[in-house]
């Protein structure tokens, strides 16, 4: 199913005052739309003001400073010019957001004057936020990673950062009653409280739903293949096998594992599995020793391979050799014979970035191409590169998400497994890994245990 008909563009408009999340909202709205194919791209004004201003204190963002003043319009004029240019140059230039901190009735009115002039759908998302911690969370993100703050002293960053605020608060608008001719959602505290209006078709529906989905709260999710399976022994694809023996002791290992990556204190995590018996032996022991509650999931069923399931790689290239190039050739879009592709999986896996988005402490215990599509929404990777990702075996990935990306460790068991990763273009045959010097840090877990 097209997601966007070609002649949709909408423009977000963030609204809210400074260390209100919305860089943040802006930056995971981007990722999310790239992850499902649809062209974004974020205009943030800062960016542009800073070419003139780089590193102003907070006097020029006071309401009467007429210098600071005309500066700041430039900016948003100057933001707002290229925003349309791009959605001119490729009709399949599909959203844009505005990252802008002005957040006046006129400026609004100003905004959506040019965007609608030009045939875009406008909507307004505001993040308005009275939650101490989170601001002060908010405001400890923006002086150490800020370029407006670079080199300075975060003590006086901060100050001044604070100043800047209260600036800003002087000329506040929050959006109002005479204001309901344009489309808006207002998210209050990030995840407790949405106000939504008329928001029509289809693609704006879906990007409202992922807002309204969104929590900003600090937490982790965990990803493991299941262990090593009879059928990961014989080379085959597909399938329902069970555990190997060293699969089985993967599983058994898997509760010290997670332990040993840190769990907060007191945390509570909830397994999902999909419905196959690998992923479901695999956390066994996990769900025994822990009681935490245990989800199975069909979305989370390895990539369907069709008329290939059950196949070795040699099977297929010997049976379908045009398949077997054209899945080299373009991975991503290739669909098995009766299968799917991975475009397909990511749609199918929609629901499950909704729920994880919604949810705290996840450890999802799946499959190889499944962890490839979620890690690729985690880390922002081409849908070019990110089915040859390697997914080692006996392998747990911790991935704590960030305001800006998303930190990943690896902890990986001492329990010998195949590899069953192909490098593209590659003989049709598994072969051993060749490790990344760049890649995450990784951990060499002992096993047993203590
Ligand atoms: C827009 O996308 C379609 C489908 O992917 C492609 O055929 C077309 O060339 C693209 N248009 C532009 C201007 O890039
Ligand atoms: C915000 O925009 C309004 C209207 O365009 C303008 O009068 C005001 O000076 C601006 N304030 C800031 C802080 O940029
Ligand atoms: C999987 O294990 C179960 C229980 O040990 C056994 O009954 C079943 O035959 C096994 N299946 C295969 C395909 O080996």
């Amino acid at each position: 199913m097209a997601i966007a008909s070609a002649e949709t563009q909408v423009c977000l408009i963030m609204v809210g005052l400074p260390a209100r999340g919305k860089s943040l909202i802006a930056g995971k709205v981007k990722r999310y739309l790239g992850w499902i194919s649809v062209k974004a791209e974020i205009f943030n004004v800062g960016k542009y003001r800073r070419k003139e201003n780089a590193q102003p204190d907070a006097s020029f963002f006071e309401p009467h400073n007429t210098q600071g003043e005309k500066a700041r319009r430039a900016a948003a004029e100057a933001a707002v010019t290229d925003l349309l240019k791009w959605f001119k140059a490729d009709t399949n230039n599909t959203v844009a957001i505005l990252d802008a901190t002005n957040s006046t009735r006129d400026r609004r009115k100003w905004v959506h004057e040019r965007i609608t002039a030009a045939g875009i759908d406008a909507i307004f998302v505001e993040s308005k936020c009275d939650d101490e911690k989170l601001i002060m969370s908010n405001i400890l993100e923006v002086k150490t990673t800020s370029p407006d703050y670079k080199g300075q002293d975060p003590e006086a960053a901060a100050r001044d950062f604070r100043k800047r605020i209260a600036n800003y608060e002087k000329v506040y608008e929050t959006i109002d009653e005479s204001e309901r001719s344009y489309a808006y959602v207002k998210l209050i505290n990030v995840g407790h409280q949405v106000i939504i209006n008329l928001i029509q078709d289809y693609l704006s529906s879906r990007l409202v739903y992922y807002l309204i989905n969104l929590h900003i709260k600090p937490r982790h999710i965990w990803l493991s293949r299941h262990g090593e399976s009879e059928y990961n022994l014989q080379g085959k694809i597909g399938g329902d096998a069970n555990l190997s023996s060293r699969g089985e002791l993967y599983a058994q290992a898997l509760p010290g594992i997670v332990r040993r990556s840190g769990v907060p204190q007191d945390t509570q995590l909830v397994i999902w599995t999909s419905t196959l018996k690998r992923t479901i032996q695999t956390a066994r022991y996990l769900q025994a020793e822990t009681k935490w509650d245990q989800l199975e999931w069909k979305a989370l069923d390895e990539i369907e391979s069709g008329v290939c399931d059950g196949m070795t790689y040699g099977e297929i290239e010997k049976t379908y050799p045009e398949d077997f190039a054209a899945r080299d050739q373009d991975k991503y879009n290739y669909r098995y014979r009766g299968g799917e592709s991975y475009r397909d999986v990511v749609i199918r896996l929609e629901p499950i970035i909704m729920e994880l988005e919604r949810s705290d402490n996840i450890i999802i215990v799946t499959h190889q191409a499944i962890i490839r599509c979620i890690y690729a929404y985690f880390m922002d990777s081409s849908s070019d590169k990110s089915p040859w990702m390697e997914v080692p075996l006996h392998t747990l990935m911790k991935l704590t998400p960030k305001a800006y990306g998303t930190k990943e460790e690896r902890f990986k068991a001492d329990i010998p497994a195949v590899s069953t990763w192909r490098g593209k273009g590659s003989a049709a045959k598994h072969h051993d890994s060749i490790s990344d010097p760049n890649g995450p840090p990784t951990i060499i877990v002992g096993s047993p245990e203590n």
